[in-house]
């Protein structure tokens, strides 16, 4: 690879080559040994305020006894049922995510799992959310196109995922490159993302040749969606109000990752 061909290595959704990438991402997720999958998950740092937004959206229902449907995205092994305590009786829970390998157990956690994609699923929900697949998407304008269509007025979208608009971190799935191919794309990004807000029209890059096609897996080697804060903001203007939620995380390092590193957002339409 030389520098002149870094472009080369990303592409928007829309484009053959993303749809080769998915075809063998969605094969990947379906028979490695993805830790994701290993047991109940625990996300409770984001589950926390997650379980914050549920608990006002109850408090808002004005004497109505309807449950409040919950949609989770991607869910791998999700425990959020559990996490939610005595909040569980009031609320549908909804289940999706693109393998079945999990599909015993989250039957026994949710009232309802859609093993289909993200752009196949209907009805409407009050709250959906997804940790940490916001970056495995390869077609994330169409998703959000989507779950905003699932999510009426007053109701939340929630995001976590990491983000990479920090100048220099790079998502992992670039790797398995030397580290001067790894400091020319870091400049290449950085130009992307000022284009991004200077022209103000979001790119929402997918890295065609991540690590994970290349090695064994390892923490976000399928981190694909190279997320920007400032593409979703763009994406969004004057139709959704984009809020960060605070994680308040401790020490110098936890601070600098949540302010510059994280996105987690709720999305509600204006
Ligand atoms: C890192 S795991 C996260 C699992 C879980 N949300 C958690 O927080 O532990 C990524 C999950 O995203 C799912 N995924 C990958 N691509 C997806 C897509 N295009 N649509 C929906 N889910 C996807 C995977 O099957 C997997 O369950």
């Amino acid at each position: 690879m030389n520098v002149l061909s870094i472009p080369k290595l990303f592409a928007k959704e829309g484009d053959t080559r993303v749809s080769q990438l998915r075809a063998r991402l969605d094969d990947f997720y379906a028979r490695e040994n993805y830790p994701a999958f290993h047991g109940a998950n625990d996300q409770g740092p984001f589950w926390q305020p997650i379980k914050a937004i549920v608990a006002q959206h109850l408090a808002n229902r004005n004497g109505s006894n309807d449950k409040l449907r919950i949609l989770e995205i991607g869910v791998g092994c999700t425990n959020f049922a559990n996490f939610l305590g005595e909040l569980r009786q009031e609320v549908e829970f909804h289940v999706q995510d693109i393998t079945d390998r999990n599909v015993e157990y989250l039957n026994s956690q949710a009232d309802h799992v859609h093993i289909m994609p993200i752009t196949s699923l209907s009805g409407s929900y009050d709250i959906i959310f997804a940790t940490f697949v916001w970056e495995h998407i390869t077609n994330p304008r169409q998703c959000l196109d989507h779950l905003l269509l699932l999510t009426g007025i007053g109701c939340s979208l929630i995001l976590a995922s990491p983000r990479y608009d920090f100048p220099f971190y790079i998502s992992p799935s670039s790797r398995h490159l030397a580290k001067w191919q790894q400091v020319a794309i870091g400049c290449w990004i950085a130009w992307k993302r000022l284009v991004t807000l200077i022209t103000r029209s979001p790119q929402f890059l997918i890295h065609l040749e991540p690590a994970i096609l290349h090695m064994p897996w390892f923490c976000d080697a399928d981190a694909v969606h190279w997320v920007s804060f400032w593409d979703l903001k763009l994406y969004l203007r004057g139709k959704y109000d984009l809020k960060q939620i605070p994680l308040s995380l401790q020490g110098y390092y936890g601070q600098i990752w949540e302010t510059f590193c994280l996105l987690f957002v709720e999305i509600r339409k204006l």
